[in-house]
């Protein structure tokens, strides 16, 4: 609901009529993507965390082009799909092992510079979970040779994660 490219810009080719505007060839037009994320009449309580929006049953029959993080049309973003894995893959192992809380009283507000991001920062108080070092041992991704190091010998791994708290 966020873009970080909050808007994006085209060059008409053509004259045309959009929303009622006259657009003459030549003009260029902006698109406020972040507005069309809040625009009450393709998305409720937009400012609300819920992910669940996105779920099939809800998405079915949204207006196309109204969610735009990664533009639209022929020249949407190439790395939309492998930033999408990146971050449910980050997140996954921040959230598996830490908790993180708002650390302000007052709501983040934000900023649009170039790109839209929250003003003074997102603060963030982050706790440990209490179970969390048993799931670090052989990390699939790791290279061979550390993996069976650390099945030979889980210790140093622990040592690494702060086993022992
Ligand atoms: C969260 C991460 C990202 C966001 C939010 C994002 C967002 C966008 C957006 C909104 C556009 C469309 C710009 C427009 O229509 O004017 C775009 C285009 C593009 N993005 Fe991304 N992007 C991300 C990550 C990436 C990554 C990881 C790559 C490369 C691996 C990438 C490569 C590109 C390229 C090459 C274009 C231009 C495509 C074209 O004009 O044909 N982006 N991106």
């Amino acid at each position: 609901m966020y873009p970080p490219i909050w808007s994006l810009a085209r060059k008409a080719e053509a004259g045309d009529v959009i929303g009622g505007h006259d657009i003459e060839a030549g003009d260029t037009i902006v698109l406020g993507t972040y507005v069309v994320h809040h625009n009450p009449r393709y998305w409720d309580h937009p400012d609300r965390f819920d992910p669940d929006r996105f779920a099939s049953d809800r998405a079915k029959g949204r207006a196309p082009y109204s969610y735009l993080p990664f533009g639209g049309g022929k020249r949407a973003c190439i790395g939309s799909a492998m930033s999408q894995i990146e971050a449910a893959l980050a997140l996954s192992v921040f959230l598996r092992d830490f908790e993180f809380e708002y650390a302000r009283e007052e709501p983040p507000r934000i900023s649009l510079t170039v790109t839209l991001s929250p003003k003074q920062g997102l603060p963030l108080r982050v706790r440990r979970r209490a179970q969390a070092v048993a799931s670090y041992a052989p990390i699939a991704w790791a290279p061979a040779a550390r993996r069976s190091a650390r099945a030979a010998d889980p210790e140093p791994v622990q040592r690494a994660v702060g086993a022992g708290r």
